[in-house]
């Protein structure tokens, strides 16, 4: 049992609390946010994480789990301290080390002994250095403090799970006492474990996001080819990932990534390569293959619907992804704004982040109880986030309720015959094919 103090309630902070006070230790989770640590000190969740309500739930009961905005009392209480604040990204695409620094800065300032401060936020290659420098320089007393790399993985969506279950745990680290305590941490969790210097480990959260996010804008890219070309992407996926090198996940095209993680994560891995005067063209190529994507969906909605002005577009899923309300830089919200923009009425609805999208979009947008009532009305409905409820749509229940006929599958997870037996037209991602020259959505 480890006493450990974890600096961050949100997505990453408080799924790492909950699973290492599950896993036996005593665990103190301090944010910032007043109002957030009211609410989990009495059994509130401030966000939607499957099985995550329960977790902290039944650690909070156990009194292995408490949360405070007291950072320094934690600090002083603790042998290792996590670092999971937020990294966003500025205007320029630098990463926003201020909640990173401000926390070091608190950890230095309330220094009472030998400490393991381990950095769970995304940052950029060099920044634990540069949490040593700052917490040696506001230390009130001079005690040994290792900084530790031990980037997150997990999705959100499924981070409990995730947590418990990762597929490696990479630590960097350079003081071998504080390889053992990291090592005893994880132990339960009976995962690989790459341990490297901390750099090392910095570079290997972002390789692991650009990968992915290279990943998906090349499905993306290549289903635009095959929608010219009158071949299946669904086909060419299942065609290309059974190889072993290449693998099925994260074939599927969409209308592009979003998330939190990896539309930042690229941007500041091209940043800090531009930084060393290497330009990093590929990663630059898949950013923008990825804001076109979102582009070329609306104009295709635009040209399929003969234009948007006075047209109604119901948009099914909202967060970036299923199982999260999160909308960090959800293709959905940017698909909807570009609608908007164009003149279309929308109508929209998502399992669980109807209501932090009314937040953000206001009045402009219909949110609607449920995918019927949200068909109901719409020349085009779109499927932007594939949550399993919209999976088993009734379309021909929804089709006489139906101002136009088009379905937009943008995560092609309709079968199009069975959109077509309804009366309706499919259009999906790469799934146009052209038979002699005439071009059907069939
Ligand atoms: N969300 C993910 O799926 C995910 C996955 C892997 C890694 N990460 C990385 O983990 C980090 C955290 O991401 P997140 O999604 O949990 O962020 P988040 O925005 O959900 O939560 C960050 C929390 O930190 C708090 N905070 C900010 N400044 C603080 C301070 N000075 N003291 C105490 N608390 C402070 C905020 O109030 C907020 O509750 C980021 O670097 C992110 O890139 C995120």
């Amino acid at each position: 049992m480890k006493r450990l103090a974890i600096i961050g309630a949100g997505y990453v902070g408080l799924v790492t609390s909950a699973c290492f006070a599950e896993l036996g230790n005593k665990v103190t989770c301090v944010d910032v946010d007043a109002a957030k640590i009211q609410k989990l000190q009495r059994g509130e969740i401030p966000f939607y994480e499957p099985q995550l309500a329960e977790i902290v739930q039944r650690n909070a009961g156990a009194e292995r789990l408490a949360f405070t905005t007291d950072l320094a009392a934690a600090v002083r209480a603790c042998e290792v301290i996590f670092i999971a604040v937020g990294t966003p990204m500025r205007a320029d695409g630098h990463v926003d080390l201020s909640a990173v620094r401000a926390v070091a800065r608190s950890i230095g300032e309330a220094l009472n002994g030998p400490k393991v401060v381990v950095s769970k936020s995304t940052v950029p290659v060099e920044t634990g250095e540069q949490i040593s420098a700052i917490i040696r320089e506001h230390a009130v007393e001079q005690h040994p403090v290792a900084v530790v790399s031990n980037p997150e993985f997990l999705r959100e969506g499924s981070a409990v799970s995730d947590f418990l279950h990762p597929d490696r745990i990479v630590v960097g680290i350079e003081d071998s006492e504080a390889e053992l305590v990291m090592r005893q941490l994880y132990a339960p969790l009976d995962a690989p474990l790459v341990i490297t210097d901390v750099r090392t480990s910095e570079m290997i959260k972002y390789a692991a996001n650009a990968f992915l996010a290279t990943k998906i804008s090349f499905i993306n890219e290549l289903a635009n080819i095959c929608e010219h070309v009158g071949v299946d992407i669904k086909l060419v996926g299942r065609g290309i990932g059974y190889d072993q090198r290449i693998g099925t996940q994260f074939l599927s095209p969409g209308i592009g990534y979003g998330g939190s993680c990896f539309p930042k994560d690229v941007r500041a891995l091209e940043q800090l390569a531009v930084e060393h005067d290497y330009p990093a063209p590929l990663l630059h190529a898949v950013e923008m293959v990825n804001r076109r994507q979102v582009e070329r969906t609306a104009a295709r909605l635009e040209r399929e619907l003969g234009g948007l002005r006075h047209k109604t577009i119901g948009v099914l899923g909202l967060a970036f992804k299923p199982n999260t309300d999160d909308l960090r830089e959800a293709p959905a919200i940017a698909l909807i704004r570009r609608l908007l923009d164009r003149g279309a009425a929308v109508r929209a609805h998502d399992p669980i982040a109807n209501a932090p999208a009314r937040a953000l979009l206001g009045n402009d947008v219909a949110f609607c109880e449920d995918m019927y009532e949200t068909a109901r009305g719409s020349h085009a409905l779109v499927l932007a986030t594939e949550w399993n409820e919209f999976k088993s749509f009734d379309f021909v229940r929804a089709r006489p309720t139906m101002a136009g006929d088009l379905v937009f599958d943008g995560r092609n997870v309709f079968d199009p015959e069975v959109v077509n037996a309804a009366g309706l037209r499919y259009l999906g991602i790469g799934r146009e094919r052209r038979r002699r020259g005439v071009r059907t959505t069939s």
